[in-house]
């Protein structure tokens, strides 16, 4: 078993140091660890966000362990060579694209959460966004026109492969779950989201099981503070899922909690290879503080262990720690507690 850890930027490396000390704590026979540059460091040292020989260890191992990415230092560069492309260009050569990102309120946290206690209590929800498609991959560009304004433009589209492959995922989940898919398309405007809901329809045939609902995404980020309560599955494009994901961290209390899994159709002998990452950023104004909350990524470990080496246990026993160092009130400033990113670190390793 191999796999990679790839800590990035900012709040990239302190996230991932105390996950990778999760991992160490378990001693799993077998498990090799290789590491590797990516964004703006790997820019700084080798003059790419994604170097050649990152590419080559994404390759050969069966997960990614996957800090942030993201340094304001770059923003001036063309965009091939802007950090965030590491994260984008390893979703797309990997064809990760099945993005899953849960959100479930962790007991105590209920007084934490941006929403009253009452309703944050119901959130048991899964997002799973699509990840190689949609606008972030169309044609994109800046010109002049012959009136002398300058536009940008990024094409949007999905192909119907492409939908029903994220839309087999979403119902698969379902099933796997409480059974119920709430499709969040845009289709009373865009063609895109059109053949998104056709093609989502189409799929859904073949999962008579599953409670099919379909919601535009403007009253779905309005119905996820409103009573998040009803989803249980939602399934989306990749612009739309980026956005409601960082919204539904929010409504569990802290960006700092949502972990994710990329996955795509490759398998190994342990279990899917994949992708694991938090869902925030590099978190500049925090970065080099030991400040930022290490949750995210070491439940993303846990995600890895469960999806890509089949160690379930394992990876109940991570987040178990996680929920009982939340419910002993074991806080960083995210949550309004002092706790620093190694001592949430040191309390998740005694709860093992
Ligand atoms: P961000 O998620 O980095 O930060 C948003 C806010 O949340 C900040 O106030 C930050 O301090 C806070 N925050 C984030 N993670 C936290 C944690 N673990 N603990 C405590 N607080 C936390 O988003 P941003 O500021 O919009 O972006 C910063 C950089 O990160 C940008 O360059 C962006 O492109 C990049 N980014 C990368 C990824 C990724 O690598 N997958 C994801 C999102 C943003
Ligand atoms: C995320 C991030 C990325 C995205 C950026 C950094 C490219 O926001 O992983 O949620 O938009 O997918
Ligand atoms: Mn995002």
């Amino acid at each position: 078993m191999k796999i990679a850890v790839f800590a990035g930027d900012g709040i990239g490396p302190e996230v991932t140091a105390q996950a990778v000390r999760v991992l160490d704590k378990l001693a799993i026979a077998g498990l090799e660890m290789v590491e590797g540059d990516v964004g703006g460091a790997a820019y700084y040292k080798h003059g790419h966000p994604l170097p050649e020989a990152t590419k080559e260890i994404a390759r050969g191992v069966d997960g990614i362990l996957f800090g942030a990415v993201g340094d304001f230092s770059c923003d001036h560069l063309e965009r091939a060579l802007r950090p965030e492309q590491a994260i984008l260009g390893l979703r797309k050569e990997l064809s990760l694209f099945a993005n899953l990102r849960p959100a479930t309120l962790f007991p105590g946290l209920e007084g934490f959460s941006a929403l009253r206690p009452e309703v944050a209590s119901q959130i048991d929800l899964l997002i799973v966004r699509e990840l190689n498609g949609d606008v972030y991959f169309g044609e994109k560009g800046m010109r002049t026109l012959e009136d002398g304004r300058r536009q940008g433009w990024d094409m949007m589209s999905y192909a119907e492969d492409e939908v029903r492959r994220i839309a087999h995922a979403g119902f698969k989940a379902a099933q796997g779950r409480k059974g119920k898919l709430c499709s969040v398309d845009k289709a009373n405007v865009l063609e895109t989201s059109q053949l998104w809901r056709d093609v989502v329809i189409e799929v859904s045939a073949e999962y008579p099981d599953v409670e099919l609902s379909h919601m535009y995404v403007d009253n779905a980020a309005m119905q996820l503070v409103k009573s998040p309560g009803q989803f249980d599955v939602i399934v989306t494009g990749n612009l739309f899922g980026d956005i409601l994901s960082d919204q539904a961290s929010m409504c569990v209390g802290s960006i700092g909690l949502l972990a994710s899994a990329s996955l795509g159709t490759r398998q190994t002998e342990y279990g899917t290879v994949g992708l694991y990452e938090p869902i925030h950023g590099s978190a500049p104004d925090i970065a080099g503080q030991n400040k930022a909350n290490p949750m995210a990524t070491i439940l993303s470990a846990a995600m890895l262990l469960r999806h890509s080496l089949g160690l379930e246990a394992q990876a109940a026993r991570i987040e178990a720690a996680v929920a009982k160092t939340l419910a002993d009130g074991i806080r960083g400033g995210d949550l309004g507690g002092d706790a620093s990113t190694s001592a949430i670190g040191d309390a998740v390793l005694e709860r093992l």
